[in-house]
C-alpha cells in the first residue's frame, strides 16, 4: 500500500514509518519539521519507497494514497504553548484536511488521539466511555480541545459521509528519537541523569503516569489501522503499570548510574494528578497488551541519549 504517515519526521512518526516500510509499504512522511528532525528519518531516505515532503497540514494536501495516519502535531507542552493557536490549527485544520483528503481518496484515516482528552480525570483507570474532565480555557486547552475537536470531527465524517476511521487514545509513550528538550518527565529525567545534573520534581512527585515503550506503541497503531471496519474506536493505546513521577526519577538514576540528586519545583496549571490506560477494549479487540518492561525502554532510551549527547548540540 502507499501511506500516508503526517508528522513522520517526529518521535512516534518515524518509528511508524520505519515499521511500514519493513513491511513492504510506500511511505510518504508529511512533516513542517517544528518538532520532528531530519535525523530521525535519516537512516530511512536510501530507501526507495521512502518519500519525505516538507508541509504544513493546516494547508490542504492533495497526493493519491491508501491509508493515512494522521500524528502531525507537537505533543509536548513546550512545544504545544510555544504558539497555541497554531496548536489548535494544526489539530483542527489538519484534520479537516486530512479527513477531505481521505473521503477524496476513499482512504482510512487513523488518527493519533490522546489521553489528554480525558483532562484531569475524575475516574481512574480511565475508560474510553469516559468524557473527561477538561478546562477548555487553560494554558494545556489548545492542545486538549484541539484533540477533541480533532475526534468530534472524525466521528462526523464517519457518520456523515462514511469514512472508514480508526481513533487511536494514546497514553504517555517513550523511547529513542523523543525529543531532548522537550519537557517531557522521561526524556528529562534521562538528558537530566546523563549529565548529572540535578532532576527536576514538579510537585512531590506523588502523581502517578503509567510509561509505553514506543514498539508496543506503534504494533498497536498497526493493529488498530488494520482492524475490522466496525472498530473506530476510540481505543485507549498505552501500559497501564503505574509509576510515581519520583518513582520513574528513583530508577533513571539507577539505570544511569548517576550521581544526581532530586529537587522539587511547584505543580504547573493543570496537570493531571492521575494518569492510567483502561486498555481491555485494546486487548479484547486488537489482542494487543505492552510487553515491554519499563526497565528494558528505559535502558534502550538511556543507550540512544547517551549517543545523541555525544554527537550532537541539543539545541
Ligand atoms: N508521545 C506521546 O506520548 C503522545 C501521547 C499522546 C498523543 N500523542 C500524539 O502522537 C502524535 C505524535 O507525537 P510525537 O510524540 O511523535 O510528537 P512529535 O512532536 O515528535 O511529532 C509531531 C510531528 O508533527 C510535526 N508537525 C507539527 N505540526 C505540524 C504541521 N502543522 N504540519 C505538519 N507537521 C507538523 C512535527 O514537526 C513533528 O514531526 C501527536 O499527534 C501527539 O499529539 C503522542
Amino acid at each position: 500500500m502507499r501511506i500516508l504517515v503526517t508528522g513522520g519526521a517526529g518521535f512516534l512518526g518515524s518509528h511508524l514509518c520505519e515499521r511500514l516500510l519493513s513491511e513492504g509499504h510506500d511511505v510518504l512522511c508529511v512533516d513542517n519539521f517544528f518538532t520532528g528532525r531530519k535525523r530521525n528519518i535519516a537512516h530511512l531516505m536510501s530507501n526507495p519507497y521512502f518519500e519525505v515532503m516538507r508541509h504544513d497540514v493546516t494547508f490542504p494536501l492533495y497526493v493519491e494514497v491508501d491509508q493515512i495516519y494522521n500524528l502531525a502535531c507537537p505533543a509536548s507542552p513546550v512545544h504545544y504553548q510555544h504558539d497555541p493557536v497554531q496548536t489548535t490549527k494544526t489539530s483542527v485544520h489538519g484534520a479537516i484536511n486530512m479527513l477531505g483528503l481521505a473521503k477524496r481518496l476513499g482512504a482510512r484515516i487513523f488518527q493519533a488521539s490522546t489521553s489528554e482528552v480525558y483532562g484531569d480525570p475524575e475516574v481512574h483507570p480511565q475508560s474510553e466511555g469516559y468524557w473527561g474532565k477538561v478546562n477548555p480555557i487553560g494554558i494545556r486547552s489548545c492542545y486538549d480541545e484541539g484533540k477533541r475537536c480533532a475526534e468530534t470531527l472524525f466521528f462526523d465524517y464517519y457518520r456523515q459521509h462514511n469514512l472508514s476511521i480508526k481513533v487511536a487514545r494514546i497514553f504517555n509513550t517513550y523511547g529513542p528519537r523523543m525529543h531532548p528538550n522537550d519537557g517531557r518527565v522521561v526524556s528529562n529525567f534521562v538528558v537530566q541523569a546523563l549529565r548529572g545534573e540535578n532532576i527536576t520534581i514538579y510537585g512531590e512527585g506523588q502523581q502517578t503516569r503509567s510509561f509505553c515503550y514506543v514498539d508496543d506503541l506503534i504494533e498497536g497503531f498497526v493493529r488498530l489501522m488494520n482492524a475490522p471496519e466496525d472498530l473506530t474506536g476510540p481505543v485507549n493505546l498505552g501500559n497501564p503499570n503505574e509509576f510515581t513521577i519520583r518513582e520513574l526519577a528513583e530508577r533513571v538514576i539507577e539505570l544511569t548510574g548517576s550521581s544526581s540528586t532530586l529537587i522539587f519545583k511547584p505543580l504547573p496549571e493543570d496537570d493531571p494528578k492521575q494518569r492510567q490506560p483502561d486498555i481491555s477494549l485494546a486487548k479484547d479487540r486488537l489482542k494487543w497488551s505492552p510487553t515491554i518492561e519499563l526497565d528494558e525502554g528505559l535502558t534502550k532510551t538511556i543507550s540512544y541519549f547517551d549517543e545523541l549527547l555525544k554527537i550532537a548540540d541539543l539545541d
